[in-house]
């Protein structure tokens, strides 16, 4: 038997920080889908390997290897034994990851091991396509949203924090980009799932926002 709870929504909504928090709460293991594509289109970087290049594409697939390992409340991704964990948050892997994780073999690959990592367990998974494909039975879908600006000024802040240089328009114009490919995906794209509850980030708090997704979370282990 496992639990599932499945998070999706936009880059910004602040999926990975709640997830965290309300795993650690409700002590759920913690699966962040969009690392493990982060993870994947590092490996081709490393490669060399080209966006049409499926041979190649299929080859990198047969042999790659992703862990997450949860240590002291932080998510820790390793690539074939390698810890990543910082890499994949890298500009060239964030530019390169979104027609990376278009790529139909990518998915199959990747969904595959999404629902190996959750058997027998209680999880939070957090990704695009998570309440409608990967697990279209979860027992909790939120769907995590904020206006695109809101979005862009909070990656902005993280990007000054962290001493990535980059303006907020350019902040901006790449997040509406990513909305954009998220949403056209000819496989997982990123939409609601009609029984997903929608939580409207905008004006909220992260404290505010974790309450009300362990507010869900609960009712719903509260009628098991
Ligand atoms: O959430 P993120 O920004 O780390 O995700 C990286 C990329 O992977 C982003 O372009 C969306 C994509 N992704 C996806 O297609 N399906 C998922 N389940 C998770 C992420």
């Amino acid at each position: 038997m496992s639990f599932i709870v499945g998070i999706d929504g936009p880059a910004g909504t602040g999926k990975g920080t709640i997830t965290n928090l309300v795993a650690k709460d409700l002590n759920l293991s913690q699966i962040d889908t969009g690392a493990m594509y982060r993870a994947f289109a590092l490996y081709m970087l490393d490669n060399n390997v080209a966006l049409d290049d499926m041979e190649k594409i299929k080859e990198l697939l047969d042999k790659v290897n992703i862990d997450l390992i949860q240590e002291n409340d932080k998510e820790i991704v390793f690539l074939n034994g390698k810890d990543v964990t910082s890499e994949i948050r890298s500009n060239r892997v964030t530019k390169f990851v979104s027609p990376v994780s278009s790529i139909i073999e990518v998915r199959i690959k990747m969904v595959e091991l999404q629902r190996k990592m959750a058997e027998g367990k209680n999880v939070i998974m957090e990704g695009r396509d998570i309440t409608t494909y990967v697990f279209p039975n979860a027992d909790v879908k939120i769907y995590l949203d904020a206006d695109v600006e809101e979005r862009a000024r909070r990656r902005y802040k993280e990007n000054v924090e962290k001493g990535i240089e980059t303006t907020f328009e350019e902040v901006l114009e790449d997040m509406k980009k990513r909305d954009y490919n998220d949403m056209h995906k000819p496989m997982g794209a990123l939409k609601v799932a009609e029984d997903a509850v929608v939580v409207d980030t905008t004006k909220l708090s992260i404290e505010e926002v974790k309450e009300k997704v362990e507010k869900i979370i609960k009712n719903k282990i509260s009628i098991l």
